[in-house]
């Protein structure tokens, strides 16, 4: 009896967590940081080699998550997104005094600048770095208070019930049936002009091509909706462009860093 009590109480906290999403799944993640590292600098590229051990951009992507279960680097959390009201700016809302992820990614640039800063140091805010720009790029992650990011905003995906911050994090990419290096590797083609255009601006202005993005998925999605072919159809691009944009982004951040 006591055993199935455990074993129901279990299988409730797996469920449980099971439903609550973090990010862009590993694909997007490593995808990321698989294109970054297609447009880094030779220094960069030997920098990087040195404080990662040889370690890809694409395999550390996902450190930020794998940390996030450990009470350790719970002051973490917070740095996965920012939200703020969708008839207010970023600059007018109230910050979280725990920081959220413009204030992150702020933060493992000037570690790495910073050349008094310890090689342990350098190495982990760079993990994070990599994972907070591919967040950065998640419509979703510069989302709303009141549903967490759509973490309580429930919809269906085909035939399953999931949140739409899980939409929007894995499904989408799951069902377009890719992993992150074919990913990486058929992404859109640039010319020069489109391709300083992505690298232009400041990560405000980026911050803010998101929340358009996320705007535009509030404007086409309903509570309770059955999402589909269609849905997956006309978001798959965004998330793809979305992907395409953080590793160029990415880099060109590295690349400043490592001049
Ligand atoms: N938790 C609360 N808000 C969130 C968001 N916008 N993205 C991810 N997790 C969150
Ligand atoms: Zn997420
Ligand atoms: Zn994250």
């Amino acid at each position: 009896m006591c055993t199935l009590k455990y074993f129901a109480l279990i299988l409730v906290a797996l469920t449980t967590l099971s439903f609550m999403p973090e990010d862009w799944g590993p694909t997007g993640h490593r995808a990321t940081g698989a294109i970054a590292e297609t447009y880094l600098t030779e220094k960069a590229k030997k920098e990087i080699s040195d404080l990662l051990d040889g370690q890809s951009l694409a395999f550390v992507s996902t450190y930020a998550d794998e940390i996030r279960s450990d009470d350790r680097y719970k002051s973490f959390a917070p740095w996965h997104y920012v939200n703020f009201p969708f008839d207010s700016t970023y600059a007018n809302s109230p910050k979280s005094p725990k920081g959220d992820i413009m204030v992150a990614i702020d933060k493992c640039l000037e570690v790495l600048k910073t050349p008094e800063s310890s090689k342990d140091e350098k190495t982990f805010y760079l993990k994070l770095l990599v994972h907070f720009m591919g967040d950065l790029h998640q419509p979703l992650h510069v989302g709303l208070a009141e549903d967490k990011g759509g973490n309580t905003f429930q919809v269906q995906w085909f035939d399953e019930g999931v949140n739409l911050h899980w939409v929007w994090d894995e499904k989408i990419i799951e069902k377009y049936g890719m992993s992150y290096s074919e990913l990486a590797q058929n992404t859109k083609k640039l010319t020069n002009t489109e391709l300083e255009e992505i690298q232009k601006g400041t990560l405000e202005d980026w911050m803010y091509e998101s929340r358009t993005l996320c705007m535009d998925v509030y404007a086409h999605t309903k509570v309770g909706e059955k999402l589909g072919y269609q849905y997956m159809y006309r978001y798959t691009n965004t998330v793809r462009d979305q992907i395409q944009k953080a590793g160029i982004r990415l880099a060109k951040l590295l690349n400043g860093v490592f001049e």
